[in-house]
């Protein structure tokens, strides 16, 4: 949450800081806001809003030339999203321009003790205290921001990322990290920070990750980085192997059609490289020590949101593969209360950006009762996977739009991966059963791009329900899953009561909502897989429509069974069981993208949404 970028070099600082913010408006647009130091002061805009109203502000109100600035874009956390609480916040004496992200936990014992020496404070941020807090520090530090940073760092408690600039030392920007993300892009002449590496890709691909309370300073011609006692430290460099048009629109209108349509090649992506010649699966860079597993007695899956949804697929998979009992734990519940894991638990934290805070929280804490841990992420780089014993990477390239496509699916790919290194690793599985398991995987690109080819009729679907009031998915087995992101997606992006239920479920309950004209998704499991799950939701089906349901049904081609159960069918491949989730939740990402664009909404930006939430 909260998009951060800092920029000193040679260039005009706005115009590299504004289009660092273009790039992380995913992850916040409550309000953004700039500084830029010229002719020995701070000079800020900001401004309540998406990134589009500061910039007609800067319009009507320029800034002076400058080769050092900052620039932030808010996800209101204290204070809500206005004008006076965009960053940067300044101190009173004007000296320090600060910007953070995260959540300072002691704000309010800071904010008395301030209040109480006489300071008068301008908004109800946790940020605005770090501010005078720095400028405060200076004096005893003969004005050196870098030590300054130091002494607030240690006063500080929760989550933060900060970055700071004082016009005394004008070709300086200061940033601090511990828990929330700051990686450094290392150009020539020239210097970045920023949140995530899609800030500053198109001027860089060299870039630094940050450790676990880390300062660095940074000058157009060095960067330097300490621990928060000042001691130097070696961060790592790493290359960024995607490049800036990997997160432009590229000719699509949104950012989620793109990264919709994107969805084969991601797949065929997560897969590249992991099968060898024999047919084996090598995950080479996952660092999985297969001794370790042979000793495993249990899986526990964390993550949030949509990557628990892959999270709870996968679990299906696993199991059936490895007869290991895989639990599947929304993060924020794992944290809080007592887990039985331990060094016989191998713990999966499946998170697209790496950075979710709930679930890197869930991770330290599985570490800490000595589980093995184990990262689905992909963002190279981010905490997330830095902080575990190993990590499987899913290659989806940069996922802009806040709802999660194909980032998804390419979690569902490296679970699958992890479950069957682990049959191959325990010996659960016969070789040629894993081997046959590989090539369903690898038919899987082209069947999701027939989905793509034969989803039209969906986009009609969506606007015939357009002013539904509810609308319920139905599942079993993997579809279950499957029917929880499909509610998930309608509810992030078309501002509608959804709700997936396990189709067995419906007795006990749900069914109540079913009155006159309510849409009813089913996603029907193949009948050629186990063909009593099939049977049981066609019986399902009968129970809504006899109630009033419209029945969509996703249903594999050549299921004719369902034709005379169904109001409308929306057809996919012929695909096995465990691989349907990978073609069924198109279908209703697409779904959710039309009956969303159909209401007027901004799909890629939701309403009080961001991709990466970084606080708890
Ligand atoms: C946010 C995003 C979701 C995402 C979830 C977990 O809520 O809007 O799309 O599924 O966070 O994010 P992660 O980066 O950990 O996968």
């Amino acid at each position: 949450m909260c998009g951060i970028v800092g920029y000193v070099g040679e260039k005009q600082a706005l115009e590299v800081v504004v289009a660092g913010l273009r790039r992380l408006e995913y992850r916040g647009y409550d309000s953004a806001g700039v500084a830029v130091i010229s002719e020995g002061r701070l000079e800020v805009r900001k401004k309540a809003g998406k990134l589009a109203n500061l910039e007609t502000l800067l319009g009507q109100d320029p800034l002076p030339q400058s080769t050092t600035g900052i620039g932030h874009t808010r996800w209101a956390t204290h204070g809500g999203p206005t004008d006076h609480n965009a960053h940067p916040h300044v101190s009173e004496d004007g000296r320090v321009a600060v910007i953070h992200n995260g959540i300072i936990e002691n704000f309010a014992a800071l904010r008395a003790e301030l209040t109480e020496s006489g300071v008068q404070l301008s908004s109800e941020t946790d940020t605005e205290v770090v501010a005078h807090l720095l400028a405060r520090a200076l004096p005893d530090v003969a004005g050196d921001l870098p030590r300054a940073m130091q002494a607030v760092c240690h006063r500080l408690e929760g989550a933060f990322t900060l970055v700071a600039m004082d016009p005394n030392d004008p070709t300086l920007v200061v940033g601090a990290r511990r828990n929330s993300p700051l990686v450094v892009g290392l150009g020539e002449g020239e210097n970045f920070l920023a949140s995530d590496v899609a800030a500053f890709v198109e001027h860089t691909r060299n870039a630094l990750e940050l450790g676990q309370d880390q300062i660095v300073i940074v000058r157009a011609d060095g960067v330097e980085v300490t621990d928060f006692s000042g001691n130097a430290v070696e961060a790592a460099p790493f290359s960024i192997d995607w490049d800036a048009s990997a997160a432009e629109k590229g000719g699509y209108d949104l950012f989620m059609l793109k990264e919709i349509a994107e969805q084969p090649k991601a797949v065929a992506d997560a897969l590249r490289g992991r099968i060898n010649a024999e047919h084996r699966i090598q995950l080479d860079e996952a660092n999985l020590d297969d001794a370790v597993l042979r000793d495993i007695t249990k899986v526990v899956v964390i993550a949030c949101g949509t990557a628990a949804h892959a999270g709870m697929v996968a679990k299906y998979a696993i199991e059936h593969w490895t007869r290991l009992p895989v639990d599947v734990e929304l993060a924020s519940e794992f944290r809080y209360r007592d887990p039985i894991v331990g060094p016989d638990s191998l713990v999966i934290a499946i998170s697209q950006s790496g950075e979710t805070m709930d679930t890197l929280m869930a991770l330290r804490h599985a570490k800490a009762q000595g589980a093995r841990t184990l990262a689905i992420c992909n963002t190279v780089g981010s905490t997330i996977p830095r902080e575990s014993d190993a990590v499987v990477y899913t290659y989806a390239g940069p996922e802009i739009a806040v709802a999660s496509t194909k980032a998804f699916l390419t979690q569902i790919v490296a679970a699958y991966l992890v479950g069957l290194y682990l049959a191959q690793a325990r010996g659960t599985m016969f070789e040629d059963e894993i081997r046959g398991i590989l090539a369903d995987l690898a038919d899987m690109p082209q069947k999701v791009d027939l989905v793509l080819d034969t989803v039209e009729p969906v986009r009609a679907l969506a606007q015939e329900f357009a002013n539904a009031t509810s609308v319920l998915f139905l599942g079993r087995h993997v579809g279950y899953p499957v029917a929880l992101e499909g509610a998930l997606k309608l509810k992030e992006l078309a501002y509608m009561h959804a709700e997936g239920f396990p189709a067995g479920e419906l007795k006990h309950g749900p069914i109540a909502l079913i009155e006159d004209g309510v849409p009813v998704i089913v996603v029907v499991p193949s009948p050629r897989g186990r063909a009593v799950l099939h049977d049981k939701i066609v019986s399902n089906i009968q129970e809504v429509r006899a109630r009033g349901a419209v029945v969509i049904a996703i249903a594999e081609e050549g299921d004719e069974s369902i034709v005379p159960f169904a109001d409308h069918i929306i057809r996919v491949p012929e695909t096995p069981t465990l691989m349907q989730p990978l073609v069924s939740t198109v279908p209703l990402q697409v779904f959710a993208c039309e009956l969303a664009t159909v209401k007027g909404h901004d799909v890629d930006q939701p309403r009080n949404l961001a991709k990466s939430v970084t606080v708890e």
